[in-house]
């Protein structure tokens, strides 16, 4: 059956691959985003747009929506050290007064944007959802944050929540990809090197207890990621607030990833090696065990070298077309 859905954050580079599988599996979509990350020409033709802060969404969210998904966020890790405030305002505020909205408009289905960052140095591996959360950023603290407000929702006022932990999402699909500035995600970094427009990737740290000694990480299909949201949708329940992790269960290290980028492009990828990052734990891999049991969600592009190719594809294609 086709639903309505509201998808903030879809002018970026999660939210727009999510709203054109909705499209593609026959939903109406209205994208909800001010573009302060974003960017208009990644809207998906055919949803509507909004443009606008969540905030707001009370001026745009009406019962004829059948749920809202949540991407709308700010998300570099730096930056939230050194301007917190912007992350408490945006993040929590943004979701407090999308929550309010959804009240006032009896929409009660949401699929929120959550994130490995809740659980800052990881007391073991594979990371399951019941292990410790203890962000070890404000970006972290403030989703964590956001994260206990819908548990208070769903349990007070009958939400129906999922919140989705994304470990590391990467790839591209077709022209939606990644655009962050400044990017700091490892793959669209590397592949700027190959690209000729960084002369070097910095890898922080090999003496890290990992079989090369750099940091190891769960890279998901930002495909398969969206395939999860779809079932997260069907999934939620009245009154609970599910939280799935979401990643391969598998990782690779930063070493394995620069190999991958010089095999997939063919170009040389002059490495430096840097100090550790504080806060860099050596590994996170998280336990993809509840997605599969209580979405029925499997990864179909676990792949590392596939990962790398759909987001050489979409690299290429920015770079020709601008
Ligand atoms: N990309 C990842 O690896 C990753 C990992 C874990 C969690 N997440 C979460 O997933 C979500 C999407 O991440 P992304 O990589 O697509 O980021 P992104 O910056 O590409 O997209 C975020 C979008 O939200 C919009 N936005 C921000 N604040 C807004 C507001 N107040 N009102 C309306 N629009 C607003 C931006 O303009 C942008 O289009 C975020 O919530 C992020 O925290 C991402």
């Amino acid at each position: 059956m086709s639903g309505k859905y509201l998808v903030t954050g879809g002018a970026g580079y999660v939210g727009s691959v999510v709203a054109t599988h909705l499209l593609e599996a026959g939903h109406e979509v209205t994208v909800l985003d001010d573009l302060s990350t974003g960017f208009r020409e990644a809207v998906p033709a055919g949803a509507e747009f909004i443009e606008g802060r969540v905030h707001d969404a009370v001026k745009w969210l009406d019962p004829s929506y059948d749920a809202v998904l949540h991407f709308a966020a700010s998300s570099q890790v730096g930056e939230s050290v050194a301007k917190p405030e912007k992350y408490w305002d945006n993040n929590v505020g943004g979701s407090m007064a999308l929550l309010e909205a959804m009240r006032a408009a009896e929409v009660r289905r949401l699929v929120f944007s959550s994130t490995a960052a809740t659980y800052g140095e990881p007391v073991s591996t594979p990371i399951t959802e019941t292990d410790p959360t203890a962000p070890t950023s404000p970006y972290g603290a403030t989703k964590l944050a956001v994260d206990h407000m819908i548990a208070g929702e769903c349990a007070a006022h009958g939400l129906a929540a999922v919140s989705l932990r994304y470990f590391n999402v990467a790839g591209a699909y077709g022209s939606y990809g990644e655009r962050h500035e400044p990017e700091s995600h490892l793959i669209p970094l590397v592949l700027r090197v190959a690209l000729g427009k960084r002369e070097s990737i910095a890898v922080y740290g090999e003496d890290y207890p990992t079989p090369d000694g750099t940091c190891v990480r769960d890279y998901i299909h930002v495909a398969d990621l969206a395939d999860a949201h779809l079932l997260a949708l069907k999934a939620a329940v009245a009154g609970e607030h599910l939280v799935c992790n979401l990643g391969n269960g598998s990782g690779f290290s930063v070493r394995e990833v620069i190999e991958t980028v010089r095999t997939v492009t063919g170009h040389p990828v002059p490495e430096v090696v840097a100090a550790r990052r504080p806060g860099d734990p050596a590994v996170l891999v998280a336990s993809a065990a509840t997605a599969r049991e209580r979405l029925g969600w499997s990864p179909s592009r676990a792949d590392l070298a596939g990962i790398v190719a759909d987001a050489w594809a979409f690299a290429r294609r920015e770079e020709t077309h601008g």
